[in-house]
């Protein structure tokens, strides 16, 4: 979900509208907004997307001129979305207006106790007993900042949260506990956000919220200090993040996924600047904060993230088993943290994130720290609480990654993944000619991404072909297994056909019998020692009527696929790298051809901040 909250001289809505727009990747089953009016909230809220509260706030035109309001965009999770469950929430005498990211776990309490107390409830939501608790506890409270102190004082679960008083129009209160809030800093005004997507076009000055903290945000200042009813002042300075506002912009593209997945060559010429040592044949990763003799003692490597992050993980469970020889697995890290693990003291557990916000991940890592685990982040957004909770690890200098289907950051996580492996390698076993061999297969991937995405006419025309199709199968063995995980992930969430991945070899103890002329396989063909058992799997499917596309980096024999995608080999190992992108511009292509909203898929969220 997004917050946008503005405080200044400016138009307040089309501020905020602006701030939602950019941060719908986030979520966008429904949103709106709230501005005072003399002392009295007036509210605008709407089932859908940003464009239709855009054209609300345009019908009620005047009634919403000021220069302070918040807003949001939701993903739901309490309640369906629908226009009374959308934020902000009130309290009953519509003075207090709420927005809030994450999760507040004694909700049914504490909403079973303010109806007892008389509140009505009008939304489904876990957000509107926020707004009756700070509206109780204005009573007696002197300032905004201390009712909503004393209102989370009874909240059990995860907020980034923002406070409007109808009655206090020159000040926002802002808190944040594992959901991210961060300000922007202007000239005499200040911007609100979840996300420092809505507010760099504004400004480049902006404090991080840690969690655990609160703040007061008025026109020329703000104030922060911890939650809890015992303050202490944090007196936070302005850090200036190196982000443009043209990171975000659509740059002539038509969407972001296109865009990102154009800029894949630049964002791992990025991962790799500064960390291939050609010379000892090995790569530096300083932010690990590890010595030689540290990484020698890894017994094991466990690779935790959700989504995409996981089946990046599962490909550096395999670079690292390959070229380190150190056992290594993935597992998603929302299984993980519920399932009670042995905590390996002598493991590396590494946390994979883009957005370093995702809660399960974070959860992750904190289960892990308290079990004394070591654990390492591979995030993108520098300054993100897994970054910041981790801290050690591999940034992964994707650049902001907009589309809800991960493109530039996947594939840099598994660049990464490819280094670390090729490091722990060399403290090891690894040999200096192999390790050449893994540096010049990385410094080759660029080009090769490139020529990848040169192909894209023709994997348009093979996307048309197959678009009808109720559901496919991605088929791929040992390095190119995750590479067929994450390819029917990709398909399934932009395009909405089904998809399944399943291992080559598996396939005749099962899923053949759902081999016929309308399931189309995507099969994986890397050139490597398993090349001929690939091409036995394609006639096996072929024999039975289905239809065949091999995405391959070596020449198959005429007449085996319907359809084939050729990408350039760069080495055995690296090559999953290579094969997930054609898999990207096949889901593209298809969710095009059947005109979705790529960018913005149903029923997803980008960063999922909740449980
Ligand atoms: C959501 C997104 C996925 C993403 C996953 C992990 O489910 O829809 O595309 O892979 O979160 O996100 P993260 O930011 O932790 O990499």
């Amino acid at each position: 979900c997004g917050i946008v909250g503005y405080i200044g001289h400016r138009e307040a809505v089309p501020v905020l509208l602006e701030g939602l727009h950019r941060l719908e990747y986030r979520g966008y089953d429904s949103a709106g907004l709230a501005v005072p009016h003399r002392g009295r909230l007036r509210v605008t809220k709407t089932q859908g997307r940003v464009q239709d509260l855009r054209d609300r706030a345009d019908a009620e035109g005047a009634r919403l001129r000021g220069n302070v309001g918040i807003a949001h965009t939701r993903w739901a999770t309490h309640g369906e979305p629908s226009d009374v469950n959308a934020h902000p929430h009130t309290d009953g005498s519509g003075r207090i207006a709420v927005v809030h990211n994450g999760i507040v776990e004694n909700a049914e309490e504490l909403r079973a106790d303010l109806t007892a107390e008389g509140v009505e409830f009008v939304s489904d939501t876990d957000t509107e007993a926020i707004a009756h608790l700070v509206a109780a506890a204005l009573d007696g409270a002197e300032t905004l900042e201390d009712a909503v102190r004393t209102a989370l004082y009874r909240v059990e679960g995860t907020y980034g949260l923002l406070v409007l008083d109808a009655r206090r129009p020159d000040e926002l209160v802002v808190a944040r506990n594992g959901s991210p809030i961060v300000l922007g800093v202007g000239d005499g005004e200040m911007f609100v956000a979840s996300d420092v997507a809505a507010l760099v076009h504004h400004t480049q000055r902006v404090v991080f919220l840690d969690d655990g903290e609160l703040a007061t945000v008025r026109a020329g200042e703000f104030r922060t200090s911890t939650l809890g009813l015992e303050a202490r002042r944090t007196d936070k300075i302005p850090t200036t993040i190196d982000m443009a506002a043209e990171d975000y912009a659509l740059g002539g593209y038509p969407d972001f996924m296109r865009k990102e997945m154009a800029e894949q060559p630049d964002a791992v010429r990025r991962a790799l600047r500064g960390r291939l040592d050609e010379r000892f044949a090995t790569a530096h990763l300083g932010g690990l904060n590890m010595d030689a003799r540290e990484l020698r003692g890894i017994s094991k490597v466990v690779f935790l993230g959700c989504g995409s992050a996981y089946y990046a993980g599962q490909l550096g469970a395999q670079l690292v088993e390959e070229l380190a020889r150190i056992p290594a697995t993935a597992e998603p890290a929302s299984e993980f943290r519920y399932r009670n693990p042995v905590v390996d003291p002598d493991a590396l557990y590494v946390a994979i994130s883009q957005s370093g916000e995702t809660l399960d991940t974070l959860a992750a890592v904190q289960e892990l720290q308290r079990k004394g685990g070591r654990v390492i982040g591979a995030v993108n957004v520098v300054g993100s609480a897994i970054a910041r909770e981790c801290g050690a690890g591999v940034f992964l200098h994707a650049g902001p990654e907009v589309s809800v289907a991960s493109t530039k950051a996947l594939t840099n996580m598994t660049v990464s993944f490819a280094m670390l492996a090729l490091l722990l390698g060399r403290v090891r076993d690894l040999s200096a000619a192999s390790g050449e061999h893994i540096v010049n297969g990385l410094r080759a991937l660029p080009d090769a991404i490139d020529a990848v995405l040169a192909a894209d006419e023709d994997i348009a025309d093979i996307a048309s072909q197959f678009a009808k199709a109720r559901s496919m199968f991605f088929i791929g063995r040992v390095r190119a297994w995750p590479v067929a995980r994450e390819g029917a992930q990709k398909l399934k969430e932009i395009s909405y056909i089904h998809a399944e991945a399943y291992q080559g070899s598996e396939l005749k103890h099962g899923p053949l019998a759902l081999i016929d002329p309308e399931m189309p396989s995507i099969v994986l063909v890397p050139g490597d020692e398993l090349l001929a058992k690939n091409i036995t799997t394609i006639e096996q499917i072929k024999a039975r009527g289905g239809p065949v596309i091999a995405v391959t980096n070596t020449d198959l024999p005429d007449g085996l696929a319907d359809a084939v995608i050729r990408v350039p080999a760069v080495c055995a190992e690296l090559d999953p790298i290579i094969l997930t992108i054609p898999l990207q511009l096949l889901a593209y292509h298809t969710a095009m051809a059947l005109g979705r909203d790529v960018d913005k898929p149903r029923n997803l969220a980008k960063s999922v901040t909740v449980e």
